[in-house]
């Protein structure tokens, strides 16, 4: 079998996970680059890593770059992945920056597998809140096109990267000990506390956060039409976010067949089951691979209305094994 050489820009909560998800998932590594801002050794899960300084040569020689750097104009991303681009590398990127340009496949290898073909250089990881509401809406939507989606979301510290993360722990401790709290992370205190922003606010004051979740399910499920709004909380669990959604479709579904079709869909487990009080905990998710749904009901007044409750590791399915999954969607398509 061919191997990689493989770049992991970024060695926080989400590029540790990717270092991981290579290992556990025997992905035919040949050679690992493991780049950040500064040098220094780490170690995952008991393996070592020695950490390069990026620079714009770094990629010489690197089939696929998977980028969880920083966002933003200065961001690890945008700085180097044209670099690593020109170098010959598919860039899979975890940050926001590319992922609504029209030549950048954004992609859950699950639901939209094929559209790696189109890419130019540069691939895209959609957010961790999109990718779990994505899956778990897939097999719904090829029973009955869907209409118009509410989500609210329970967003984890760590989604927000590890000093975040860091700040949750800390704080808690500050809270117990009777100390003053820091607050760095977060612009409000996150121990023992909710917070109903995420990102920045825009225009008809949803955060970024929320219209990801809008204009990127546009994007993964083809469909431009579905009316969907969000509303985006950080809550202090440390990893797995949770998401309350509720679903419109064009004709209305039983809930034993969109049991079944959820039960049937890959990347998904059902866990619903309320006389023996099973439901997804975001606790229970952290460490695993799937989208867990359940609490799957009817809505009492609208025969097209589902309710579904969904939880998903934010650092596995909702970024390292997403991205870890595009690149075997890559090689899957020939494209080495
Ligand atoms: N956390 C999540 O659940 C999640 C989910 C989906 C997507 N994402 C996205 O994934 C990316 C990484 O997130 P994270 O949570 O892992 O962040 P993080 O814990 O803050 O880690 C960021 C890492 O990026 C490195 N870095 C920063 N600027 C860099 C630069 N200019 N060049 C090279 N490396 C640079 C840092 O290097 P040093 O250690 O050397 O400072 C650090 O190792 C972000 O774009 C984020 O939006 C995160």
């Amino acid at each position: 079998m061919k191997q990689y050489n493989i770049a992991v820009v970024g060695v926080g909560a989400v590029g540790k996970e990717i270092l991981k998800t290579l290992k556990t998932r025997n992905f035919p590594v040949a050679s690992i680059k493991v780049l950040a801002r500064s040098a220094r050794e780490i170690d995952v899960d008991g393996q070592s890593y020695m950490v390069e300084e990026i620079s714009p040569e770094s990629f010489k020689g690197i089939d696929i770059a998977l980028f969880a750097g920083t966002e933003g104009e200065k961001g690890a991303s945008v700085t180097y992945a044209p670099s690593a681009v020109k170098e010959g590398a598919v860039v899979i990127d975890n940050g926001a920056d590319f992922r609504l340009k029209d030549d950048v496949p954004l992609v859950v290898p699950e639901v939209n597998a094929a559209d790696v073909k189109n890419n130019k250089g540069i691939i895209s990881n959609p957010n961790c809140s999109t990718i779990q509401m994505v899956l778990a809406l897939h097999p719904i939507y090829k029973l009955s096109r869907i209409k118009r989606v509410i989500a609210n979301t329970y967003q984890a510290a760590s989604g927000a990267g590890q000093s975040a993360s860091d700040e949750l722990y800390n704080q808690t401790a500050e809270f117990l000990d009777g100390k003053d709290l820091t607050i760095k992370a977060f612009s409000k205190r996150i121990a023992f506390n909710v917070i109903p922003q995420i990102g920045s606010f825009g225009e008809l004051d949803y955060t970024t956060e929320e219209w990801k979740m809008v204009y990127e399910t546009h994007k993964i499920l083809h469909d431009d039409n579905i009316k969907i709004s969000a509303t985006t909380v950080r809550v202090p669990v440390k990893t797995g976010h949770s998401e309350s959604i509720y679903i419109e479709t064009e004709k209305p579904l039983l809930v034993d067949e969109v049991r079944t079709a959820l039960n049937a869909q890959s990347g998904i487990k059902v866990v619903d089951d309320i006389n023996s009080l099973q439901y997804p905990m975001p606790y229970e998710s952290e460490g695993t691979d799937d989208v867990f749904v359940g609490r799957i009901r009817k809505d009492p007044y609208v025969p097209e209305g589902l309710w579904l409750w969904v939880t998903a590791d934010n650092l596995r399915k909702g970024a390292a094994l997403n991205a870890v999954q595009i690149a075997e969607a890559l090689i899957n398509d020939g494209q080495f």
